[in-house]
């Protein structure tokens, strides 16, 4: 039987199994098990992944905390946009809200302190990709997600929007600071 041609028999699925094709799918099936097992153990034992948590909230409250945030810690303000720079206290919870089309406000966090990054939407899906890290996270609308974070060298990096989000989805971008503690 060709996989062009039409089949011989028109009943072809009643023909036996040929011992190649049975190889064949032993071995995917194989591979998919080992696939699926991978999942789990890259989960527990994967240096790539992220302890993240999620939670409910709305973008009433999580405006709220992101605003207590800013209006205690804000060092200076950056771009056309005014986007306030934000220096907490090392270890505190630091709050990212994704909005159309930005990230407010910019976190400006200490070397080898580790921070709780809580992150929200208020309208509809983004993705927070940090560069060049490659750390990605969705985030939605109506959950808070947080992600335990040591940042290990001092630097700007780029927040990049990595869910298309609209018209500009584009120009969704921002910088986390990292400086050295003092
Ligand atoms: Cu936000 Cu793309």
């Amino acid at each position: 039987m060709s996989a062009i041609a039409p089949p011989t028999s028109r009943v072809w699925w009643k023909q036996p199994l040929d011992r190649v094709e049975g190889t064949w799918i032993a071995i995917a099936f194989i591979w998919c098990l080992i696939m699926f097992f991978m999942m789990p153990y890259w989960h527990v034992y994967g240096k790539q992944n992220l302890s993240n948590e999620a939670y409910r909230t709305t973008p009433e409250q999580f405006t709220a905390k992101t605003q207590a945030m800013v209006d205690k810690y804000k060092v200076r303000e950056e771009t056309d946009q005014k986007i306030p720079v934000v220096h907490p206290p090392a270890g505190s919870d630091v709050y990212l809200i994704a909005r159309l089309w930005q990230w407010w406000p910019m976190l400006e966090l200490e070397e080898g302190k580790t921070y709780r990054l809580h992150m929200a939407s208020l309208d509809w899906l983004h993705g927070f990709s940090l560069q060049p890290e490659n750390i990605n996270v969705e985030v939605h609308p109506n959950y808070e997600h947080v992600i335990t974070l040591t940042p290990t060298r001092a630097g700007t990096y780029s927040i990049i929007c990595n869910e298309y989000c609209g018209i500009n989805h584009h120009t969704m971008a921002s910088r986390l600071y990292v400086v050295k503690s003092k």
